[in-house]
């Protein structure tokens, strides 16, 4: 029986779990499965990304004839020839003779590498930046290479924002029936499986999996499809943190991994005591066993931990198996910029710690914190002061002096007089984010506001709220009389801020993603979706505060849409609003705003329209050549415009795109 699920309205996962794979790539143990994702679009013509291991197949086939639904399939965009997602190509195309692949051509190399078929006349070739429609959908093509094999490519999907990015934000672990990484407690429960994914599957390639996050970083991103592990629609950007992280091999942490390889348990006891007196000092420390830990989960650690440690006994004149097997997959990965500590033990000739030295030299970034502290046979009290000043010199490194009593402003500051007032301290107060709706002469209004504050029980209950006086919606609310909030939830996607807080219903019909017409009694729109509750309200009086408008209200009807949770404005700027990506080596040119094509030079024809996504000139943004002078001046904190200003904003300086005042602008340079 086949067991689908659907990512949006035209894309379907026809995907499995394998719960019964002893080793995944034959090395890696996944005690909790791994999915092998697959994802059909049904548009004007039907559209497959990727096929599963040969594990999986027969489900695969049955999800992927419950999707189509008798249609025949006509494209399969492959990203990736690992057989774990390629396995199945020549199975389907016996079963659906008729489809065109779309790859690349390293893809094309691989296919006759892997498959004694004739594919003239089957291939369509794409490169980047290539565009491809499916019809009420096109698609625009990244090339990764060697995230994770050199043919790699993700397709990105321009109308609905949804990239598939192969094997990149992938997670070990079966699906469980929970297709999207928001269904479940992912950062509490399977961070620690996709850092062992991402580290031991393409730690190797941190420079490479950088060069795509640069231009991932261009991309809107609404879906996330990765071909491993949930699918994300909400909060990618703190899992695209850990990914900078890990690429840039930047620990996540301040800690030590302590790892140790003991036969008798000489070492181990060292080992123990090291711990101890590392914990004593305020230090965390993750500790394993290698002959009992399986070296993948050690090299996740190794690139979550700033601190590693290593001792290990001597076996064959050599560093002991495990911990030899661990130090290879360590260089292997190519793991950099960390800090090391290394014990040895040998009855007779201890070599361990030369050899583990040798090896980890040949890393970037990797210094010594210690000369290697020896055993012989077993530790004696007179070695205790060496683990104390490794133990110190690590703490010096990890755990934060305090300051002296005497230096603390709360204990020794005189009153001064009143301070100024902080924007900052603003921010620490609780607000929730929601849309405002209302409607006048026949037509729909909304903006996102963060002012709605019940100020009155009893019946009827009253809230307030307050309106930029610039915003469309303010005039359209002063003339009806008449609102709704709808109380966002913090899965909402950027989109919606963007639509409703970055857009002026002037120039764009806001309610065209909602055709479903969902209106309160009063007649005025809801945000049916990311909305946990509606309140109808009605204005009884109205107060100018010179930048905004404050409208008091009854509250008339409302109504509990779901369980979310309210999204705060805090929530939003941590979680929702885009982060900023270091920024790559930067050509002078014009970026599109709306797909991120980047067009080279100085100038840009007025008759300009992007070549991916065929959008105008007024759509483009310049960007300074790296190296340029930077300009002073104040960015938007809520819509991220650039004002450029040597002093002063003016008092009643407003931003042009987005209406807020002075106060929610900060000192930049760009
Ligand atoms: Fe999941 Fe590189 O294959």
């Amino acid at each position: 029986m086949h067991f689908t699920r659907k990512v949006t309205q035209y894309l379907t996962w026809v995907g499995a779990d394998d719960r019964r794979l002893a080793c995944f790539e034959g090395v890696y143990g996944v005690p909790d499965g791994v999915s092998y994702n697959s994802y059909l679009l049904q548009d004007e013509k039907t559209v497959l990304f990727d096929t599963v291991d040969k594990a999986v197949y027969q489900i695969f086939f049955e999800n992927l004839s419950s999707a189509l639904a008798g249609r025949k399939l006509d494209y399969l965009v492959i990203s990736h020839m690992e057989p774990d997602h390629a396995y199945t190509i020549e199975a389907l195309l016996t079963r659906y003779p008729e489809v065109t692949i779309v790859c690349n051509s390293k893809i094309q190399a691989m296919l006759g590498q892997f498959f004694d078929l004739d594919f003239t006349g089957k291939l369509q070739l794409v490169k980047e930046g290539d565009v491809f429609s499916s019809g009420k959908h096109s698609f625009t093509f990244v090339m990764a290479p060697m995230v994770h094999w050199p043919e790699v490519m993700m397709t990105y999907d321009l109308t609905d924002k949804l990239l598939f990015s192969a094997d990149a934000f992938g997670t070990f672990g079966s699906l469980n029936g929970r297709l999207f990484a928001d269904e479940g407690d992912f950062f509490g429960e399977n961070l620690d499986e996709a850092r062992r994914y991402y580290t031991n599957i393409v730690g190797k390639y941190g420079a490479q999996v950088q060069a795509v996050l640069k231009k991932a970083a261009k991309l809107e991103l609404d879906y996330v499809c990765p071909l491993h592990g949930p699918v994300w629609r909400s909060h990618f950007g703190d899992f695209l943190e850990k990914y900078l992280l890990w690429s840039s091999y930047t620990p996540e942490e301040k800690s030590v991994c302590l790892a140790y390889a003991s036969v008798y348990g000489h070492t181990e006891n060292a080992a123990n005591i090291l711990a101890g007196k590392l914990v004593e000092r305020g230090v965390k420390v993750r500790m394993f066993d290698t002959s009992v830990t399986p070296a993948s989960y050690i090299v996740a650690n190794a690139f979550r931990c700033s601190h590693l440690v290593f001792a290990s006994t001597t076996y064959n004149a050599g560093i002991f198996v495990t911990m030899e097997n661990l130090i290879h997959d360590l260089v292997n990965h190519n793991l950099q910029n960390r800090a090391v500590v290394l014990m040895e033990n040998g009855s007779w000739a201890p070599t361990s710690g030369k050899l583990m030295r040798e090896a980890l030299s040949s890393l970037k970034g990797v210094r010594f914190l210690n000369d290697t502290v020896t055993i012989k046979s077993a530790l004696k009290e007179d070695q205790l002061a060496q683990l104390d000043a490794v133990a110190d010199a690590i703490a010096s490194e990890l755990v934060p002096v305090q300051p002296a009593a005497a230096e603390s402003s709360l204990s020794t500051a005189e009153p001064s007089g009143p301070l100024p007032v902080d924007d900052k301290a603003f921010r620490k107060m609780t607000y929730g984010v929601q849309v405002l709706t209302t409607c006048a002469d026949g037509k729909d209004y909304g903006c996102i506001i963060n002012t709605a504050v019940q100020v009155a029980s009893g019946n009827p209950k009253k809230l307030s709220i307050s309106v930029i006086r610039k915003n469309n919606t303010c005039d359209m609310l002063l003339k009806a009389g008449k609102f709704n909030i709808s109380i966002l939830t913090e899965d909402a996607p950027y989109s919606i801020f963007e639509l409703f807080g970055l857009q002026s219903g002037r120039e764009v019909d806001k309610f065209a993603r909602y055709p479903g017409d969902d209106r309160l009694s009063n007649g005025i729109r809801y945000i049916p979706e990311y909305t946990n509750a509606v309140l109808a309200c009605e204005v009884i009086e109205t107060k100018d505060l010179g930048l905004s408008m404050l409208f008091i209200a009854n509250v008339v009807e409302s109504k509990v849409l779901s369980s979310g949770k309210s999204c705060s404005y805090d929530y939003y700027h941590a979680h929702i609003k885009p982060k900023k990506n270091p920024a790559p080596e930067q050509k002078e040119g014009y970026v599109c705003k709306v797909c991120g094509y980047f067009h080279e030079g100085s100038d840009l024809p007025d008759d300009f329209t992007c070549p991916l996504c065929k959008h105008g000139k007024e759509d483009f943004e310049y960007v300074a050549p790296a190296g340029k002078k930077k300009q002073k001046g104040y960015v938007c904190t809520i819509c991220g415009y650039f004002e450029p200003c040597e002093g002063e904003l003016p008092d009643d300086f407003t931003c042009p795109l987005c209406n807020h005042g002075k106060e929610d602008f900060e000192p930049a340079e760009q």
